[in-house]
């Protein structure tokens, strides 16, 4: 860790780059292999349900099948919305971002909420529980009043991922679709201190409440060079349309020093670990639907970014190309990637409440001296 202490120092870390700022038992990342809890995220993404690896996250332990069970019935039980947010999401512009709209509803959601402003472990785990049950519906009902349609009553015997699907169309989806769907929600669920669960932790350390820390989150995820990138790295994919669109695209764009979405990371230098997962379902899914050319358009700028800029593709990448390739509209993509990774975000704020210091750094001053002050009438 960089300390500056008493006279400010010149040196920094800009962006924090590899500057560890807390003790954290959540997510282990060494090596390019990823960890929640101890327990390898491809492992997990192969063998684990969604609640199983948000039990994980919470309880720093894999739950019996009685406690699944019973954490499954408490999510189940807070599958719904008040209708004053109901009434709201039918207020809002259709054509407003998703994750506008996302934003703005986690904060109204608070509202509602009588415990929103306890910090306590007993109050925060019912609202934590609230709030990953609600997420999915209102992401749900975001997409469906942006195509002027109503909101469908969710399924209370089915899961998270099942029960997503089922709220944006109202039919149970196929096992198959919805495990899919699960793998890719495994593996977004979470990922150490990326810069909205970091800023949801800063939010935290002031002990504001947990709803105003998910509006953090959610705000700092939008950014195209976090969570957004995975709409507009499928919606550059589809705009190059085939393989031998890819040099023609993206060698201008390296040449004027652009960035192309989908590609580098902060922290994996050789691969993000999450990918090899996620390409190998778009394979399967892109064979299936016929669309073996998004593949190839998505290979070839891979190769073409490891060979002019040695960089890889990221979880955004191949994750857009899964959630496309599963019917989900670009659009939506960051959402989706909100409702998983709130799970993260909740056993981030659960372990900052616990071991709180305010996250407070110095900044290197580098402005105007020692100026006198000019009054009015001479300036
Ligand atoms: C993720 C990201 C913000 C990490 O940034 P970072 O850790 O600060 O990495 P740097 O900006 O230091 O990257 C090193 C070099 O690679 C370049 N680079 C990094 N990602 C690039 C990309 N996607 N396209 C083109 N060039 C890229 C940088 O411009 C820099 O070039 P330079 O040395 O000539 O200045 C960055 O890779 C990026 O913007 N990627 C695209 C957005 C994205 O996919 N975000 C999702 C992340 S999971």
């Amino acid at each position: 860790m960089n300390v500056v202490k008493g006279s400010m120092s010149t040196d920094h870390h800009a962006g924090l780059e590899d500057v560890e700022v807390l003790p954290s038992k959540i997510c282990d990342i060494r090596q390019d292999r990823l960890s929640l809890r101890g327990y390898n995220i491809i492992d997990l993404a192969a063998n684990a349900s969604f609640e199983e690896v948000v039990y994980l996250l919470w309880n720093d332990a894999l739950p019996s099948s009685q406690a699944l069970q019973d954490f499954k019935s408490a999510l189940r039980a807070e599958y719904s919305l008040p209708r004053e947010i109901i009434e709201h999401i039918n207020h809002v512009p259709r054509e407003a971002h998703p994750m506008a709209v996302l934003r703005t509803l986690v904060s109204s959601l608070g509202l509602y909420d009588p415990e929103a402003s306890d910090n306590s472990p007993p109050a925060l785990r019912r609202c934590s529980i609230r709030l990953l049950a609600k997420m999915p519906l209102l992401v749900a009902a975001i997409a469906r009043h942006r195509n002027a349609r109503s909101y469908i009553t969710p399924n209370p015997e089915l899961d998270i991922a099942a029960n997503f699907l089922y709220s944006l169309y109202g039919e149970v989806p196929d096992k198959e679709t919805a495990r899919l769907l699960e793998t890719v929600l495994i593996l977004y669920s979470e990922h150490e201190l990326n810069a909205s669960t970091f800023a949801a932790r800063v939010t935290a350390a002031t002990l504001a409440d947990t709803y105003s820390c998910i509006v953090t989150a959610v705000s700092t995820l939008q950014g195209g060079l976090h969570g957004g990138a995975n709409q507009q790295a499928l919606e550059m994919l589809l705009t190059i349309g085939s393989p031998e669109n890819v040099e023609d695209y993206i060698l201008p764009r390296l040449r004027r020093k652009e960035i192309i979405m989908g590609f580098g990371h902060r922290v994996y230098k050789k691969g993000d670990p999450r990918v090899p997962v996620l390409k190998r379902m778009c394979i399967e899914l892109a064979k299936k639907s016929g669309q073996e050319k998004l593949i190839a358009t998505a290979e070839r700028a891979e190769a073409i970014m490891l060979k002019e800029k040695n960089l890889y593709p990221n979880v955004d990448f191949y994750g857009g190309l899964a959630f496309y390739l599963l019917g989900l509209s670009s659009d939506l993509f960051t959402c989706v990637f909100a409702l998983s990774r709130t799970a993260g975000y909740l056993a981030h704020i659960a372990e900052q409440y616990q071991e709180n210091k305010l996250i407070r750094p110095r900044a290197i001053y580098t402005g105007k001296k020692d100026l006198q002050y000019v009054p009015l009438e001479k300036r």
